[in-house]
């Protein structure tokens, strides 16, 4: 099983959050938990010895406001992980995600217009220009701490290009960028939202992320994100967008990364758990089918697993 997967093409998310010895199991979501920095250490060098270096990481935190000034304050506690963490391992492949959603009041992804602001409206409009500086200077506060490579997931139009040009103004050209760039509004992120306590308090995320039932859009994305200076893109969420995965790796021949999200991890690990299949040949199977697909990393939360599993075979 997963024979010719290459661990170095899995990445594993983790969530970090403030304070000491926390290690915080999260509903509905088995096998995840919030670390603290500490505990995180810990963990960390626990799956290096599996053989994972590439880590996605993700702040939580119940410091929220209407413009999430708590994500870029200097040597805030997300900050600070990041760079412990790049100290202790610096063979690490360290990615950080660059959103609004986990310090926003409101749970969405940027800054909102006005209007918007006042939740009366179905569908909210990011302002785009506070938006991307916020997102610019976030980036920067994680490349600063150490990160390796940035992750903008925050769907605002213009991310990577601005902060692309953000990192080289201030010295960080190294820094990589990994786009999320066809992300969809999808079904399939609930459990995640339970972790970051990060749902959108009203209206939706339809006016920023992408609608479903048509692709053309989401590759249209992916183009803008290699023409603004992305490294590599993301199709978002995977199983259900294998379809897009393959016409994107076709048409670009671009790194590209796929995320195995939330409920697609917490359906196999439920149905498992209710004896309705083997849980290692499903994983295996799903894995097999977004490589198939054409995905060069999977962002998965089964990495861990997979990664013991490779070990016992
Ligand atoms: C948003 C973000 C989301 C995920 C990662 N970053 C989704 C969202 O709330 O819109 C979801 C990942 C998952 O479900 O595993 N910044």
């Amino acid at each position: 099983m997963l024979k010719n997967l290459k661990i170095d093409s899995l990445i594993y998310p983790y969530f970090v959050t403030a304070g000491e010895g926390q290690k915080q199991a999260i509903d509905l979501f088995p096998g995840v938990y919030r670390f603290s920095s500490d505990t995180l250490l810990e963990e960390i060098s626990q799956i290096r010895e599996l053989g994972l270096r590439r880590i996605l990481f993700f702040a939580v935190t119940d410091k929220k406001d209407a413009t999430g000034s708590h994500a870029d304050r200097p040597n805030n506690f997300f900050v600070r992980a990041i760079k412990e963490i790049k100290d202790t391992f610096p063979d690490l492949s360290v990615i950080t995600d660059v959103c609004l959603c986990a310090y926003t009041s409101h749970g969405h992804c940027g800054i909102l217009k006005a209007q918007s602001a006042k939740g009366k409206t179905q569908s909210v409009l990011l302002d785009q220009g506070l938006t991307l500086e916020r997102l610019s200077q976030i980036a920067l506060s994680h490349a600063r701490a150490g990160a390796d490579w940035v992750a903008p997931s925050a769907m605002a139009k213009g991310q990577v290009h601005a902060i692309r040009a953000a990192l080289d103004k201030n010295g960080y050209s190294r820094t990589k960028i990994l786009g999320y760039s066809a992300k969809f509004a999808s079904s399939f992120y609930g459990p995640f939202r339970n972790a970051c306590a990060s749902a959108p308090r009203f209206a939706n995320r339809s006016s920023y992320q992408l609608d479903y039932q048509g692709s053309r859009k989401a590759l249209q994305e992916i183009a803008d994100d290699i023409k603004e200076g992305a490294d590599t893109v993301m199709v978002k969420p995977a199983l259900a967008y294998l379809d897009v995965i393959r016409e994107a790796k076709e048409k670009f021949a671009f790194p590209l990364a796929a995320y195995n999200v939330s409920a697609e991890y917490v359906l196999v690990k439920l149905g498992a758990r209710e004896g309705l299949f083997s849980e290692r040949k499903m994983v295996s199977e799903i894995i097999s089918s977004i490589k198939r697909a054409g995905a060069d990393y999977i962002i998965t939360y089964h990495a861990k697993d997979i990664a013991k599993w490779l070990k016992e075979n």
